[in-house]
């Protein structure tokens, strides 16, 4: 079970929980691999630096940018339940998508995360289908943080225009996938 630390809190620690970025790191590091862990620290920082300059709140830009992948690591025959359950059409999406899913229910039922804007921003976070201004903000973060090292300009554009850049990494993602096939 993931983060299962989470499971001896009680309700008002849970509530401390997701105020303190310190302890979810410190569950994180428990569950991800090391370079996903790296991913997410680094998802979340530049996400609080858009969020910042596009006056989104930098605290929910950096709790989702953590969080975003927390349920990579499930098993398929566990995010397959979880969908089954919650969300059935998801399963007809490709499997290296579930996982933004299956974070969604996850975060939401077991570990009592509440914030919608969160939650959705983590949900979008592989499709880009929500123009809410979070969910773009996690969506450019997860894919141009800079431990991947892509210096496309798409960034710089996000940056003075989170549209433009929004708009400019999909475009990016649709010619990559029809030149390399679906992830
Ligand atoms: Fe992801
Ligand atoms: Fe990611």
């Amino acid at each position: 079970m993931i983060l299962a630390d989470f499971y001896k809190l009680e309700p008002k620690e849970r509530l401390v929980y997701w105020q303190e970025p310190d302890l979810l790191k410190e569950g994180l590091k428990k569950i991800l691999k090391k370079e996903r862990y790296e991913h997410s620290l680094s998802v979340a920082g530049l996400a609080r630096d858009l969020a910042v300059k596009h006056h989104v709140d930098p605290k929910k830009a950096y709790l989702a940018g953590l969080l975003h992948d927390v349920t990579k690591y499930l098993s398929e025959e566990e995010a397959i339940s979880y969908l089954k359950y919650y969300d059935e059409d998801k399963l007809e999406y490709p499997k290296a998508i579930w996982h933004s899913y299956t974070a969604y229910y996850y975060l939401k039922e077991h570990l009592h995360l509440y914030d919608q804007a969160v939650l959705n921003a983590i949900y979008h976070h592989s499709d880009g289908e929500s123009r809410a201004k979070l969910a773009m903000i996690i969506y450019i973060a997860d894919k141009r943080e800079p431990l991947r090292k892509i210096d496309d300009g798409i960034l710089d554009l996000a940056f003075k225009d989170l549209y433009q850049g929004f708009a400019a990494l999909k475009l990016d993602v649709k010619e990559y996938l029809a030149k390399h096939g679906n992830i």
